[in-house]
């Protein structure tokens, strides 16, 4: 039987999703990633996966989320068993677990920054300060693993303690606050960019299209992601749409999240922008690029403090809301398949990424270079972790767009749809032939750039691990009705 209850609100999945979505991904990431490959090049090749592989994976990922109405591991083994296809599936829902994993591991610490810059704002003490004390403090902060651990530590008991209370809905409410008021601020801090920035600088970085400029790697990244801003591939949108009413359009759900998803991250990336080549800072400096930008037009505009504050009050909300939706699945399924009890669940989930994280949290200090990671892996293990959520999540993708397109009945989709038979068409020609092979196209082009055979390797034991995993962890008498 199916453990979950169905949001009776009609909006509320769209919010829940939104507030999935809408997250680092796009104030903290996509910037941060822009600029490192060149942002025009980036940027096509990001928009375009978003809408025309993004969306109908999103479609198809609700879909099977309310189509089983179970945990996404759960779920996809009660839809390979309902339509007596392999159970190799389940490895939709193993895989999704694993990115929930790594993912949350360094969300928490980012998000961590952002805690030390709301108390930084809110106590003043970067009023005023120019670009080198704001480029100093920050590199102080990473200096400092203590200080990351602190902060990595309050912010993964505030998404376990959401979580595991069940009071989502609170969240939920919240967003309909934070969701707006943090696009009014970043539209503040842009006007901010074009007055005292410079705004053209910004716009051609983003919008001239040289796709030359791209570099293999670079193509992988975009790719990834385009699947990370909308919480794609990994279960997320699996386990809210399986608590989706029935009623509700997932054609237009799904557009919505993309478009208002995208808006952030364009507002975002032109206010960093704008700021970044006004103040001759470097656009590919990588991670700490919205940590340093922001903070520095905050302490120079008039009640920055106080705006500042605000700013970074609501990215810790909508860092919450993306959070929470890592935790869920992996939480969702402890508790179906184990019978524990939430908190108990989350509990665990909580601890094992917290403990994760602390390889991220040395990445940028004790272990930044040299370590046994960059011997083992070439990179920190932040960076490592960075690649694989670029592998993984367009992966799960990739399997989702399979199982829907292929396996899924046409009544079964019309059911779900709810649209006409034109619309019907371009999604099952999308999620059948267009998404794999461009997923599959930027997989045979840039992962065997990445270090000679590693990256492979471990995609490998990655694949066979959780395909074994989905055929033999499950015993028959834990099968699905
Ligand atoms: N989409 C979130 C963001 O852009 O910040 C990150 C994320 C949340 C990724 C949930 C994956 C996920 F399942």
């Amino acid at each position: 039987m199916s453990t979950h209850n169905i949001w009776i609100h009609k909006g509320t999945f769209l919010l829940a999703a939104v507030g999935s979505a809408v997250g680092l991904g796009n104030l903290w990431r996509f910037p941060y990633l822009a600029g490192e490959n060149g942002g025009g090049a980036f940027f096509l090749v990001y928009a375009l996966t978003i809408f025309a592989v993004g969306i109908p994976i999103l479609i198809a990922e609700t879909m099977l989320g309310r189509a089983s109405r179970r945990s996404p591991i759960m779920g996809m083994r009660f839809l390979a068993h309902t339509h007596h296809t392999a159970r190799a599936w389940t490895s939709i829902g193993w895989l999704g677990g694993l990115s929930a994993f790594l993912i949350l591991s360094f969300y928490s610490v980012i998000a961590g920054w952002a805690i030390h810059y709301t108390w930084q704002m809110l106590t003043g003490t970067l009023a005023g300060a120019d670009a080198e004390t704001t480029a100093a403090g920050f590199d102080a902060l990473l200096a400092s693993p203590t200080l990351l651990t602190l902060y990595h530590t309050l912010f993964i008991i505030a998404s376990g303690l959401v979580v595991g209370l069940g009071v989502h809905q609170g969240i939920e409410r919240g967003l309909r606050v934070i969701m707006p008021a943090l696009f009014v601020i970043l539209l503040v801090v842009l006007a901010y960019g074009v007055t005292h920035g410079d705004f053209t600088a910004a716009t051609d970085f983003l919008f001239t299209f040289n796709i030359a400029d791209l570099s293999l790697a670079g193509w992988l990244e975009a790719m990834g992601q385009s699947f990370f801003t909308l919480s794609l591939g990994m279960g997320a949108i699996m386990a809210y749409g399986a608590y989706m009413s029935g009623e509700v359009s997932l054609t237009r759900t799904a557009i919505a999240i993309a478009v208002i998803d995208t808006a952030v991250a364009m507002v975002a990336g032109l206010a960093i922008f704008s700021l970044v080549f006004g103040a001759g800072l470097d656009a590919g400096q990588g991670p700490g690029l919205m940590f340093v930008t922001l903070p520095l037009a905050f302490a120079e505009m008039p009640g920055g403090s106080l705006i500042g504050g605000v700013f970074f009050v609501l990215v810790l909300g909508a860092a919450l809301s993306s959070s929470i939706s890592l935790i869920e699945p992996v939480a969702a399924y402890l508790v179906e398949r184990f019978d524990l009890t939430r908190p108990q669940a989350v509990f665990i989930m909580v601890v094992a990424t917290w403990a994760l994280g602390l390889l991220t949290v040395v990445s940028f200090n004790l272990w930044a270079e040299n370590s046994l990671f960059h011997e083992l892996f070439g990179r920190s293990a932040f960076a490592l972790f960075e690649l694989l959520t670029n592998i993984l999540m367009p992966l799960g993708g990739l399997l989702i767009a399979l199982f829907a397109g292929w396996v899924l009945t046409h009544s079964e989709v019309m059911k779900e749809m709810r649209t006409n038979t034109t619309w019907f068409a371009l999604w099952r020609f999308l999620v059948r032939f267009v998404a794999p092979a461009a997923v599959a196209f930027v997989f045979l082009r840039a992962i065997p750039q990445i270090d000679g055979y590693l990256i492979p390797a471990i995609g490998a034991v990655v694949i066979v691990g959780a395909f074994a995993a989905g055929r033999t962890f499950l015993t028959d008498d834990n099968q699905a009705p």
